[in-house]
């Protein structure tokens, strides 16, 4: 709730006149919320969202467990809530609202799809979240280049196979340019975004590629919209999700311009379950998150994780978060006591009570609170009751969630996919073009040889009819040879005996 500038947090436990604020000059300042399971942890993540909504600041929330969901749906009355509305001395301002909320997710199921192309990755990140060794980078590096060059948009990941495949085929090309491109790297690249696969990044990877500067919006009545990244199963795709926080973090820098100290902040970040964040992540996120945290507070950006104990948060980034909110603590271990102590040690201690048994004795919605006061300083840590929110402290319907999605004002722009022309469209058409040259080639010299046959063949039978006939032909000569022999025979045979018989009847006459 807003007071003043301020986000009214809650009301001190050991004086009930003194609220305890969060200036909005300092909430980008960054923050952490801890405690115990069920101890109220993400009601208070809400209750700081609804606040920075209502001063007009847009804010991202990350909804791993699907409660968060609820801030788009008006809060339900109970005698619980009636009694905290008069302790707190809001029953002037307090109502029962839905927040404005656009919902998102990476899969497109739990709200609008969150895209971006595999080139707006690029091939360093890319290479850090494969675990790629640096060969391989070069050699990614090289199909980026390549596809730059040539005018290959590497859009998804159907892309992204299809320049590493045609990289290979044509490696003697590109290895004089760019130096050696091995099989067997393109070979390991082409392994390693499997698990991407099996990981819905095909989903992930595309376009329309998402604006970031479509979180910093206000809705019609001034309130900034609460933008709900639904990670119900994102957080079971631990590549997906590491490479869509780490290009979510560049994006920011590259996209928001400096701002120094500014009234308030231009848009707040709440990171609940955050060990999720921390636990398992690849170093290369965890260095993005660390420089993050460091660096943004300038752009005017706030970030807040939400988590079980301080000592899930590294280190160096722990040491950035000035706005702390620290739920109860049990502290049952040796390790649970050392949990207590260190979280303990992070506060302004207040004479009026010991901070390291106070985060054991809290109640649900109760903390221990410190921020930091106008002037930038640490306050003196509050053991304070922390207010209800507005909205409803449940998941939210899937009709609400449905008519958020309806009414939100990016709908158009991210509901259809695009799978505009890219390196894989243009590179299996010239593959089709060249199979198909190929094929009528083919096809000619077969035409060719079909037709060389079929001379030869007439050839073949012109000689030998020809042969046929000059054999018939001396058989002929033969035939007519040996009937004029005959003829010549008898005649001079028939002319023999004329002439014996004539000579014969001139002798009888002599
Ligand atoms: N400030 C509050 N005002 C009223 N009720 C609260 C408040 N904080 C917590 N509660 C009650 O406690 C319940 C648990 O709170 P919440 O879900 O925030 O716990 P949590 O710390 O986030 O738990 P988990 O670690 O399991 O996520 C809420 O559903 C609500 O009923
Ligand atoms: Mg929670």
């Amino acid at each position: 709730m807003l007071e003043d500038g301020k986000i009214y947090l809650g009301l001190s436990k050991d004086d009930p006149e003194k609220k305890v604020f969060l200036p909005l000059s300092q909430a980008n300042r960054h923050g952490l919320i801890a405690g115990a399971s069920g101890t109220g942890k993400t009601v208070t993540m809400k209750v700081m969202a609804e606040s920075f909504s209502a001063a007009g600041v847009p804010v991202f929330l990350c909804d791993v467990k699907g409660d968060v969901s609820g801030i788009c749906e008006k809060g339900k009355d109970s005698d619980g809530m009636q009694r905290r509305i008069d302790r707190f001395g809001i029953r002037d301002t307090f109502s029962y609202r839905p927040y404005p909320t656009v919902f998102y997710d990476l899969y497109g199921k739990g709200g609008h799809q969150i895209r971006t192309t595999v080139s707006d990755i690029g091939p360093a990140l890319l290479s850090r979240i494969l675990d790629l060794t640096d060969v391989q980078e070069g050699v990614l590096e090289i199909v980026f280049r390549v596809a730059d060059e040539q005018g290959l948009k590497i859009l998804d990941l159907k892309d992204l196979r299809a320049m590493l495949t045609y990289v290979s085929d044509h490696r003697d090309e590109f290895t004089s340019t760019y130096g050696n491109v091995a099989p067997q790297s393109i070979g390991a690249i082409l392994r390693a975004l499997l698990p991407l696969d099996k990981e819905g990044g095909e989903l992930f990877f595309g376009e329309p590629a998402f604006d970031i500067l479509d979180w910093i919006r206000t809705a019609e009545d001034g309130r900034g919209y609460i933008n709900v990244l639904h990670c119900v199963e994102t957080i079971r795709s631990p590549r997906i999700y590491a490479i869509f926080l780490l290009w979510m973090m560049a994006e920011l820098f590259e996209v928001l311009p400096e701002v120094g100290d500014p009234d308030k902040p231009k848009l707040v970040f709440f990171f609940d379950e955050a060990h999720l964040l921390f636990s398992d992540a690849p170093k290369a996120l965890l260095a993005k998150i660390e420089q993050t945290v460091k660096l943004i507070r300038s752009k005017g950006v706030g970030i807040y994780f939400v988590t079980q104990s301080p000592s899930d948060i590294p280190d160096p980034v722990l040491a950035q978060l000035s706005n702390r909110v620290q739920h109860a603590l049990r502290a049952y271990t040796p390790a649970e006591q050392k949990a207590v102590r260190t979280a303990a040690q992070t506060f302004r201690p207040n004479p009026a009570f010991s901070t390291e048994e106070a985060i054991m004795t809290l109640g649900t919605g109760e903390a221990l609170v410190s921020c930091l006061d106008e002037k930038g300083v640490p306050s003196v840590v509050e053991r304070s009751a922390i207010l209800c929110p507005e909205s409803l402290m449940a998941p939210a319907s899937a009709t609400a969630r449905r008519a958020a999605m309806l009414h939100s004002p990016v709908g158009d722009k991210y509901d259809t996919p695009v799978d505009s022309e890219s390196a894989y469209e243009i590179l299996t058409g010239r593959a089709a073009e060249a199979a198909d040259a190929a094929e009528k080639e083919k096809e000619e010299n077969e035409r060719k040889k079909a037709e060389a046959a079929e001379k030869a063949a007439e050839e073949k039978e012109k000689e030998k009819k020809e042969k046929e006939a000059e054999k018939k032909k001396k058989a002929e000569d033969k035939r007519a040879e040996k009937r004029r022999d005959k003829i010549e025979s008898q005649l001079i045979r028939t002319g023999g005996s004329l002439l014996s018989r004539g000579l014969l009847s001139i002798l009888k006459k002599l």
